[in-house]
């Protein structure tokens, strides 16, 4: 039988995909009709996963392990066949005074959000080669564009995620592959009910926002599709929010 969706098809890779946005984003693109890998550290989500569709494979993964990145491309490879699709999702939120930081936060953001991003990039290359291109997207965030006190380690390598993709979409262009930058504003997930957010009042914070609430990780998904699919052909190198209208400006 045919299979169906916006991105029948299509082969995906999914990082930080047992929980949150990421776990969102393999639901939504299984229900599109991609076969689908979700990786993550967190083995036992992932193996709550297993079996819930045909069309999804899970595999342990940490994202600053080249070996990892192997192993979890040859399951792709073996099961379903050559990714065309990469979702750099998998993130850490870490927080880090500028005053008394001692470089940890940021060497850790750095090595999970951003060069866990271009392992991923350098190792599905061949497999997108093979399939004459195919469409990375990276998993940014609102923190990208304005400054966040306090968790500066997390803001800046937001930031480096959306800068990466751009670079990232001038070298692989050439080869077919686009690579665009997704920007969520606030989502209910593990991430932000951390204990992080202790003592700030993130209702205040929603309420002021033009869509005045925290938006739930399904609502993401539908920017992934749309950039993970041939919707977005035209679209590489680019960012592309969906955060209630928190960037649209300050409220009056
Ligand atoms: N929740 C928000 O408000 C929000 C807003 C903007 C951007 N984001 C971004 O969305 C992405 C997903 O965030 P979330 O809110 O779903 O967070 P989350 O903490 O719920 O999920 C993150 C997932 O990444 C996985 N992960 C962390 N380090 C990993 C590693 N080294 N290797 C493999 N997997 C790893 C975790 O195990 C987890 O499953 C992140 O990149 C985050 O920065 C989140």
């Amino acid at each position: 039988m045919e299979r169906e969706g916006r991105l029948a098809g299509s082969v995906a890779i999914v990082t930080g995909g047992a929980r949150g946005i990421g776990r969102a984003i393999v639901e939504r693109f299984v229900a599109e009709g991609a076969q689908v890998v979700a990786a993550d550290l967190l083995a036992d989500q992932l193996a709550e996963m297993d079996g819930i569709s045909q069309r999804l494979v899970t595999v342990p993964l940490d994202v600053r392990s080249r070996e990892d990145w192997a192993r979890a491309v040859e399951r792709c490879r073996t099961v379903f066949g050559p990714p065309n699709v990469l979702v750099n999702n998998a993130g850490v939120m870490l927080a880090g005074p500028i005053a008394d930081t001692d470089g940890t936060a940021y060497r850790d953001s750095f090595d999970i959000n951003v060069l866990g991003a271009v392992f991923g990039m350098q190792a599905t290359l061949e497999s997108m080669k093979e399939r004459g291109g195919g469409s990375v997207i990276i998993v940014s965030s609102t923190a990208a564009m304005v400054g966040t006190p306090g968790l500066a380690p997390y803001a800046a390598s937001k930031a480096a995620n959306m800068s990466l993709a751009k670079s990232a979409a001038i070298e692989l262009g050439p080869l077919g592959i686009r690579v665009n930058s997704l920007h969520p504003g606030g989502v209910q997930t593990p991430m932000s009910q951390s204990s992080l957010f202790d003592g700030f009042d993130q209702d205040a914070f929603y309420r002021r926002l033009p869509i005045p609430r925290i938006a739930q990780p399904h609502e993401i998904t539908g920017a992934a599709v749309f950039l993970a699919s041939d919707e977005s052909g035209f679209a590489t190198g680019s960012a592309f929010f969906v955060d209630g209208g928190q960037l649209a400006g300050p409220p009056l």
